[in-house]
């Protein structure tokens, strides 16, 4: 076998550096902070009419939400609702790396549904969520408390981040009708936000983790009123670096199971 010439070994050296660094995505010659919004120039002259958007530009954060609710609502079923993500061109995820939309997987009964942060290199590989490290520990915590068959999994974007960074509440933002729909066609009796970022976009808090864990709340979606009670809980990918926080999601598991064997009473029942 031939020894790589120097100058591929170099390169080679280089995406490794960009890869420790974080950087597992090209997709522009230039950087592009697309969490700045760049107004339209104002038109000079006696023109009265000015363009909603550059031409070429993006479509604005509140454009790309009408088009998802548009989408979204065509859908009738969970399988209906994941093709319409498929076909959303509006996430600006889109074109920066990902390979695929990574929608949902579990049980489209379930009387659980799941909502993380948003799928990462394996699940952009394997356009399932939670099939990573993370879901792993995920499945094996829901598997201890019984609730694995129950479950219905999602996130709050459908394309990986760049670097596996946060997503922005622009781009939750965008990706929110579909997280709703889906709320409305699964009707779930509790839904579990795993994470600060979930937590974060669906209770409209900035609120940290460890102040929202374990409380309940009402999901209510203001078109068609349908409700869920949601709590938030730790993310499995901090519980893979801070094992000793197990207990605290244990804690909520069970608060979660005994509310979905309906050993709840809701106030004013
Ligand atoms: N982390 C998440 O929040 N979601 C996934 O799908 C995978 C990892």
């Amino acid at each position: 076998m031939n020894a790589p010439s120097l100058d591929m070994a170099a390169a080679e050296a280089l995406f490794a550096f960009w890869r420790d660094a974080g950087v597992d995505a090209c997709f522009e010659a230039e950087p592009v902070d697309r969490t700045v919004f760049v107004a339209p120039v104002a038109a000079k002259g006696p023109a009265t009419i000015t363009p909603l958007r550059a031409p070429g530009a993006p479509p604005s954060v509140d454009e790309a939400a009408v088009e998802a609710r548009r989408l979204a609502a065509t859908a009738t079923t969970l399988d209906e609702l994941a093709e319409a993500v498929a076909a959303f061109e509006g996430c600006p995820l889109r074109a920066m790396g990902a390979r695929q939309s990574v929608f949902a997987r579990g049980n489209p009964q379930g009387s659980l549904m799941i909502v993380g942060e948003g799928p990462g290199a394996e699940e952009d590989v394997r356009g399932q969520p939670f099939v990573g490290q993370a879901g792993q520990l995920l499945d094996r915590i829901l598997t201890a408390a019984g609730l694995l068959d129950e479950a219905f999994l999602t996130n709050t974007v459908f394309w990986k981040t760049p670097g596996n960074r946060t997503p922005t509440p622009q781009e939750q933002a965008v990706c929110a009708p579909f997280l709703e729909r889906a709320l409305a066609l699964l009707k779930p009796k509790a839904v579990l936000l795993v994470g600060a970022a979930a937590a974060k976009a669906v209770l409209k808090t900035d609120d940290g983790i460890m102040r929202t864990r374990g409380q309940w709340r009402e999901w209510r979606l203001s078109e068609d009123g349908i409700a869920a009670p949601v709590m938030a809980t730790l993310h499995p990918a901090f519980l893979l670096r801070q094992p000793q926080a197990k207990g605290l999601v244990w804690k909520d598991i069970l608060d979660l199971s005994a509310r979905l064997r309906g050993e709840v009473v809701e106030p004013g029942a």
